[in-house]
């Protein structure tokens, strides 16, 4: 029995499809737990680039069975796209399970999600506006449409009626919309359902027969712990639980089961929407990065704005999360520079601050304490060991272990498979 959980350890896209792809090589069974189609992954496999937004990235294998776990919230139209998307690349998509409990992104949250988003004005939060937030908030004030809904129109139609009534008084009285027309919605989800119907499955239990035959699950998340909705940087967070205790809740599996936590972080910083990133540079440094790690959305399209990385935020995840073992992904983006740094502290007035405040209005004043180490000029993208990497570059990852007191086991130099460094095993056989 092996169950690892895979988080992002940052502010989401560490490059966590690459490294799912990679480790679910190993894995009989690869799990989304959280998150919806707020998430993207870009997955280099077989020489050719995937896109994906809700399917897990281990979709890729044909044999591995792919789960998503009752905590994603599912918009039907978009995963039925992303399945008609694999088939016309001939992937096989047999194998993908869903959860009868998982939440369904309808209309009138996606609506919602770019209507609010507007009437927050400067505070914005600068959402996906994929309807993530008003789905969990439905959830959490149990009036959601779960998948199961979808599969029973006595079931479905009260549910959604009540929705209605709700939703149109708020899109034409608060928000001046237009309101929604009932039948039409209420057709088409009740046709995503019979298209759905054959992958709907206690999903729970499905992952629990596999742990118990003594095969090997991996738990992959979304997003990244700064975009924890108990954890992150509030409110720039998303509406979930994507640090590790977020896999037990939202693939229902006991803490006992899970055996290491793999926390994927990037060589640097990366963060999009809005909110406080001390390491952000915003200078030619900043631009340098972006341009050559093509730090544009997966799922936006939107440019990420780019840093050095923060060795506080990085424990801070350890912490929150447990985690086991580092991957490092992009170390290749940060080849050229003469100099690379690490953010070691924050100075906050007249105090350096070590561990990640709790404040987020002390986190708005934390200037970074940057530790200076000498960078690299090779290229790394055919290097497969340890040894063969720069010695700079090999400094620079030995001291993000002593700093975060958690081994590097996988480090990547490239986006496809082939291009990662392995360090030890993340699967026990
Ligand atoms: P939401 O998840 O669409 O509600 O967006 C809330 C916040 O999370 C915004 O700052 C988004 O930019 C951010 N966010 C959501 N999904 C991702 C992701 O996959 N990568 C990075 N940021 C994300």
């Amino acid at each position: 029995m092996a169950a690892v959980v895979l988080i992002g350890a940052q502010w989401g896209d560490e490059g966590k499809g690459k490294i799912t792809d990679f480790l679910a090589e190993s894995a009989d069974m690869v799990v989304r737990y959280q998150g919806g189609n707020n998430a993207g992954h870009t997955v280099v496999a077989h020489g050719r680039e995937f896109k994906l937004h809700l399917i897990p990235s281990g979709i890729l294998y044909p044999e591995k069975t792919c789960v998503i776990g009752n905590g994603v919230v599912v918009d039907p139209a978009v995963l039925l796209e992303e399945l008609a998307y694999l088939t016309e690349r001939q992937v096989e998509t047999g194998k993908l399970l869903i959860s009868s409990n998982a939440q369904v992104i309808m209309p009138y949250h996606r609506l919602l999600d770019g209507l609010e988003e507007e009437a927050r004005g400067e505070s914005k939060i600068g959402t996906t506006k994929r309807g993530i937030g008003p789905c969990y908030m439905d959830k959490a004030a149990r009036i959601g449409i779960r998948v199961s809904d979808l599969l029973d129109p006595e079931e479905f139609e009260p549910k959604l009626r009540r929705n209605f009534q709700e939703k149109n008084i708020l899109l034409t009285k608060v928000f001046n919309a237009k309101p929604l027309e009932f039948q039409p919605i209420y057709e088409e989800y009740l046709k995503y359902g019979e298209q759905l119907r054959p992958l709907v499955t206690d999903s729970s239990l499905a992952i629990s027969q596999t742990l118990q035959a003594g095969q090997k699950v991996l738990f992959e998340g979304a997003q990244g712990t700064l975009l924890d909705l108990d954890h992150g940087t509030y409110p720039y967070v998303t509406s979930s639980h994507p640090i590790a205790g977020g896999a037990c809740v939202g693939a229902g599996v006991g803490p006992t089961r899970i055996n290491r936590v793999v926390g994927v972080a990037k060589a640097y910083t990366t963060r999009v929407g809005e909110g406080p990133f001390p390491t952000e540079l915003l200078d030619e440094t900043g631009e340098q990065i972006r341009a050559k790690g093509h730090e544009f959305g997966t799922t936006t399209g939107r440019a990420r704005r780019c840093g050095w990385f923060d060795a506080v935020i990085a424990r801070y995840a350890v912490r929150v999360s447990g985690i086991s073992d580092f991957a490092i992904t992009k170390l290749d983006v940060l080849t050229g520079l003469e100099h690379v740094k690490i953010c070691v502290g924050y100075r906050a007035g007249d105090e350096v601050l070590y561990e990640f405040p709790q404040s987020q209005k002390l986190f708005r004043k934390c200037e970074p304490v940057y530790e200076e180490l000498p960078g690299w000029s090779e290229d790394l993208s055919s290097v497969r060991r340890f040894e063969d990497l720069p010695i700079n570059a090999q400094n620079y990852i030995k001291r993000l272990e002593q700093l975060t007191e958690v081994p590097v086991t996988l480090v990547a130099v490239g986006p496809s498979r082939e291009q990662t460094i392995v360090r030890g095993k993340i699967f026990e056989d």
